[in-house]
């Protein structure tokens, strides 16, 4: 009866093609969703790590204003230092636009760099600087979360080592979404121009 079986593939067609376009409008409604939610990038996330006291810090503290995100260590030789003196001045361009953004150094070397470490390090650049540590798995959590490399190196003969990471500033909105990266590699006065640009 090859009729039949013809009539009733036929026949299935249009419910599967049916199927089909809801299948398509549903995920392309779910992805515009989940994109206008900042998951575009999925740069960012919940976190928990220690203040300069060693107090707990979440994400959720620094909603309600902008924040500026930076993974570096104390002992780093020259990246780092470079780039907080540039955040520095980028802070003092910024002027009074600056109070709606907080600036955070995360530490990637938990091992050295203490709360208060890590805390004096960061205020020696700009007093608005807040420098945050954490247990080396809160520290992974949140590098992770930012997509920021890091790998201590071997020790040297003295025992001191240094990390590798990623140099990358990460604007994130009051209510902790992704806005933008900022270069590293460019003057406090440009990174102030860009930062600007974002600060609604
Ligand atoms: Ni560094």
């Amino acid at each position: 009866m090859p009729q039949t079986s013809s009539r009733s593939g036929r026949g299935l067609l249009l419910p599967v093609l049916a199927f089909v376009v809801v299948l398509a409008v549903g995920v392309g409604a779910w992805l515009t969703l989940s994109h206008s939610q900042g998951g575009v990038t999925g740069i960012g996330g919940p976190f928990t790590l220690e203040d300069g006291d060693g107090h707990p810090v979440t994400d959720r503290d620094f909603h309600g204003r902008y924040l500026l995100v930076y993974f570096g260590y104390t002992f780093c030789p020259d990246v780092c230092p470079t780039t907080l003196n540039e955040v520095a001045t980028a802070l003092d361009t910024l002027g009074p636009k600056a109070d709606r953004l907080q600036v955070v150094f995360i530490t990637v070397d938990p091992k050295r760099d203490t709360p208060s470490v890590v805390r004096d390090y960061a205020a020696s650049f700009s007093p608005r600087i807040k420098g945050l540590t954490g247990t080396p798995e809160q520290i992974e959590t949140a590098a992770r979360e930012y997509r920021v490399y890091f790998a201590p190196q071997p020790a040297t003969g003295g025992g001191a080592y240094t990390v590798d990471h990623s140099s990358i500033l990460y604007l994130m909105d009051p209510e902790g979404q992704f806005v933008v990266p900022i270069r590293t590699d460019q003057t406090g006065e440009a990174m102030a121009a860009e930062i600007a640009k974002h600060l609604t």
